[in-house]
């Protein structure tokens, strides 16, 4: 999408390439970020899904860090389809409804080493069209009292 924006840049009147500039900048920025609490010793789920009506199966990846320009950084988990899931350990599992596009990550048994940034992507065909979430896990203790 950003690439025929590009194109039209050439083709268009000063006023509006810059509104195409604008939406450009918008759509390269697309990507959302959120924070999630995970207690010690339970299990979270960080969200990430996508519209499978819209948009059919698609390759998506979860990686430890921000979503790079491509793939996934330290990368967790990835799917080539609904059928094929590698994951790096037992304990990151997706169990939402991933034919629905719910490919929400859930750490089992959070530690505190688990804290830190999570990226999801998910490959959407076309240039510049991945939607990317970063997830902020913040790892708390539970009741203090517990034990
Ligand atoms: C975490 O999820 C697993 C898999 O669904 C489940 O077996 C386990 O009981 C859950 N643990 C907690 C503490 O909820």
């Amino acid at each position: 999408m950003c690439g025929l924006c590009v194109f039209l840049l050439s083709i268009l009147t000063q006023g509006k390439s810059i509104y195409c500039t604008f939406l450009c900048s918008a759509i390269l920025s697309s990507h959302t970020s959120s924070n999630v609490i995970g207690i010690i010793g339970h299990n979270v789920t960080l969200p990430c899904r996508y519209d499978t009506k819209h948009h059919g199966e698609l390759s998506f990846c979860w990686g430890r860090g921000k979503v790079p320009t491509s793939k996934c950084s330290d990368t967790i988990l990835t799917a080539a389809d609904w059928a094929e899931q590698s994951s790096q350990s037992s304990r990151y599992q997706l169990l939402g409804r991933v034919m629905d596009g719910d490919i929400s990550l859930t750490i089992l048994d959070a530690q505190w080493s688990d804290g830190g940034v999570y990226g999801c992507r998910i490959e959407v065909p076309g240039w510049f069209n991945d939607h990317k979430v970063n997830t902020q896990l913040v790892m708390e203790e539970g009741n203090a009292h517990a034990n």
